[in-house]
């Protein structure tokens, strides 16, 4: 059967949190955790990690355009979320768990994930993979998730934008706080191999960032390669490539007419969503959580 008939036959709902260890997650995930605690990452395996909405498919075609040596064609061989298994969710049988579709896959892997760090799998630490984390200003990361809840038809509804962000800056979504998720993150690059990026640094400067991930990798990119790598990855490229735009899932479930999954791509966006005290509000909470640590983020460019 079609893909789309079977998802349509499975009638999805919109699905509830339900917390692991203090941290909401989407309910079927957390259902799962014994097998998502068991998944085994192998030695050669990459980690793409964010809190959701901070870049990631960015990030991840970025990646796959560099693994690729600049080739758009190689990267249209499949939907991102087919080339690159996101290992936390399990969608209702018959669809395969995104570790189910990790472990199917040849090395080297590409893998993606949101959890905050005290909950991804140990054996990416026993096996020391590469991790790449991106993070992206409280603002913009904020706004982004929200339309993203009322878009996508699989998670629990935004509400209107202030009741969202007081649950948003409470850490009631999936995922967790924002603070926490970036901080833990931001740590854990002393011990272990991160490369820890920021969305505003890449909008800014995207090829002295994708050289960054490059040397991470360990290649090399010539100018010509970069060029087209910039160029494939900017957000009016991306917005208009099925298989990276998300137009390839049926519309029960990303709903793009409500909000294009492709939605704005800039950085600054908050400015049209936050009233000034929503806006104050969030800037004295961040200098209390934030004040411990040297992490920064830049609100606009
Ligand atoms: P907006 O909702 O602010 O537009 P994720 O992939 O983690 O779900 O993040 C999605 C966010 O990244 C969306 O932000 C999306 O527009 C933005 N994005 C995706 N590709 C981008 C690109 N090439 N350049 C800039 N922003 C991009």
């Amino acid at each position: 059967m079609h893909l789309e008939s079977v998802l349509k036959a499975l009638n999805l709902k919109r699905t509830t949190l339900l917390e692991v260890k203090g941290v909401p997650l989407l309910r079927s995930t957390a259902e799962n955790w014994a097998s998502m605690q068991a998944f085994q990452a192998r030695p050669d395996d990459l980690l793409i990690c964010t809190y959701p909405k901070a870049g990631t498919t960015w990030i991840q075609e970025i990646v796959e355009m560099i693994r690729h040596r600049g080739d758009p064609e190689k990267c249209a061989s499949a939907p991102i979320y087919k080339r690159i298994p996101y290992i936390d969710i399990f969608p209702p049988k018959p669809i395969p768990s995104g570790i189910a579709e990790a472990d199917a896959m040849p090395s080297p892997r590409t893998l993606k994930s949101h959890f905050p760090i005290q909950l991804l799998p140990p054996s990416f630490w026993e096996k020391n993979c590469k991790i790449i984390y991106v993070a992206r200003n409280i603002k913009d990361n904020a706004v982004s998730y929200f339309h993203f809840h009322r878009m996508n038809q699989m998670i629990p509804e935004s509400g209107p934008w202030d009741q969202f962000l007081q649950n948003f800056i409470a850490g009631k979504v999936a995922y967790g706080s924002w603070f926490d998720h970036v901080c833990g993150w931001w740590e854990a690059k002393d011990w272990c191999p991160i490369l820890y990026l920021f969305y505003e640094d890449i909008k800014e400067n995207p090829a002295q960032e994708i050289q960054k991930v490059a040397q991470f990798l360990g290649q090399d990119l010539p100018e010509p390669v970069l060029n087209q790598i910039v160029q494939h990855t900017s957000f009016e490229s991306m917005q208009a490539n099925p298989m990276v735009n998300y137009s390839t899932l049926p519309s029960f479930i990303l709903n793009h007419t409500v909000s294009p999954f492709m939605r704005r791509g800039i950085v600054g966006d908050w400015k049209e969503h936050f009233t000034v005290a929503q806006s104050e509000q969030i800037d004295d909470i961040y200098a209390q959580e934030m004040r411990d640590s040297s992490l920064t983020f830049r609100m606009q460019l």
